[in-house]
């Protein structure tokens, strides 16, 4: 009986950078700055950098990261926001948060991102339904970087701002820009599992935009002004932890490697399984950071269960589209529906995805793959 094998597996990377995580963590724990110590400014320069922009902005998860610039822009009753509905459910729930009602959008089937054509058909649905669209929040699913020199033109003809939605994409980039860098302003999470995570809940924001990065460093201290007990705004409690920022100080140290080793991963995978299923298309002058490795496949629920039996394990990334949801079922969508979020919601498998993964394991989840295909019927175009 083989193993099974993980998902993710964080405890390889551990072993490779343990001792350097051991020594950042005490030496917090000696220091004793828990919020805000020296290690969080420490980590937002070298964020900021890494990415090639002027401010980082830290905070308490990657949810936070979306709703800081909503507050700091005012977005609220009356302003719609333009989100994907194939989606971590966090992209639309913090619209609804700010006071603003989320309008769901399709995505391309390809690249699982959003479309710029049903970026212009959420558009119009917000404006019949008597709300002013303010933003759009292209999302870039499993890591790949969204469309944005089809979404940028639709945004600007519109006046809309673009909030990137980058929490699985970090360590990802077009052309020769990296994540962070692409638009205006970028939001991303360190949950633990994602390209960049911490040992815990963590997020930032990438601008260069002087004056929302300090009214982000505001918000996320309860809207401080000179100090935390002059308040000028309506804020909230989101910093990041000084613990986690030592924790992502070492592992950003690595994430280039980390990323190219996933990168490695999906060329392999996808090029053994190509013929039995969709593999993920990175698109010309993309760099995906690889969150996930995502193929299509008919039966993909039967599929999941032989895979399961085989000891390799997989998640559907999302199974109902937030436009589906019953929290979310009374907001607007783009007029012509959202066919392609529903498909992909019914296609979708992901399979075990890491930098860790070794290639004999490699092997394991391809073979295993190909035989569970093979026996609930080939998905064919
Ligand atoms: C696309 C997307 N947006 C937002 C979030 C929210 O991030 P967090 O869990 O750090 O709040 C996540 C991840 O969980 C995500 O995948």
């Amino acid at each position: 009986m083989t193993s099974r094998l993980p998902f993710v597996d964080l405890q390889a990377q551990r072993r490779r950078i343990g001792p350097r995580l051991d020594a950042a963590l005490a030496r917090v724990l000696a220091h004793g700055q828990f919020i805000l110590g020296p290690e969080v400014k420490e980590l937002e320069t070298r964020l900021a950098r890494f990415s090639g922009v002027k401010h980082c902005v830290t905070c308490a998860n990657g949810t936070d990261a979306l709703l800081l610039p909503l507050m700091a822009w005012g977005i609220g009753p009356g302003d719609a926001v333009l989100v994907p509905s194939f989606t971590f459910v966090a992209s639309a729930e913090v619209v609804v948060l700010a006071g603003a009602t989320p309008i769901f959008v399709d995505v391309a089937r390809d690249s699982f991102n959003m479309t710029a054509e049903s970026l212009a058909l959420g558009v119009l649905a917000a404006r019949e339904s008597g709300l002013t669209p303010k933003v759009a929040m292209p999302v870039d699913l499993f890591g790949q970087p969204a469309d944005f020199a089809r979404l940028e033109p639709v945004s600007r003809k519109h006046g809309l701002r673009i909030l990137s939605d980058a929490a699985q994409s970090y360590g990802g980039g077009q052309g020769n820009r990296r994540v962070g860098s692409l638009v205006a302003v970028t939001s991303t999470s360190f949950f633990p599992s994602k390209p960049l995570g911490a040992y815990g809940d963590g997020g930032a924001i990438f601008t260069d935009d002087d004056d929302l990065a300090e009214a982000l460093k505001s918000i996320r201290m309860h809207g401080q002004g000179i100090d935390k007990y002059h308040n000028v705004r309506i804020g909230l409690n989101s910093r990041l932890d000084t613990l986690q920022a030592a924790v992502l100080i070492e592992k950003l140290a690595i994430l280039e490697d980390e990323v190219a080793a996933r990168d490695r991963i999906a060329g392999r995978y996808s090029q053994a399984l190509a013929d039995v299923c969709e593999v993920p298309q990175v698109a010309a002058g993309n760099a995906s950071a690889w969150a996930q490795y995502t193929i299509l496949v008919e039966n993909r629920d039967g599929v999941a269960k032989v895979l399961d039996a085989d000891g390799i394990p997989t998640a559907i990334y999302y199974p109902i589209p937030v436009h589906r949801q019953e929290g979310y079922r009374h907001f607007p969508i783009a007029k012509g529906g959202l066919p392609v979020s529903e498909e992909l919601a019914r296609l979708v498998l992901s399979l075990p995805m890491h930098p860790y993964l070794e290639p004999a394991d490699q092997d394991r989840v391809i073979q295993a793959v190909r035989r569970a295909v093979g026996q609930q019927h080939p998905y064919r175009r």
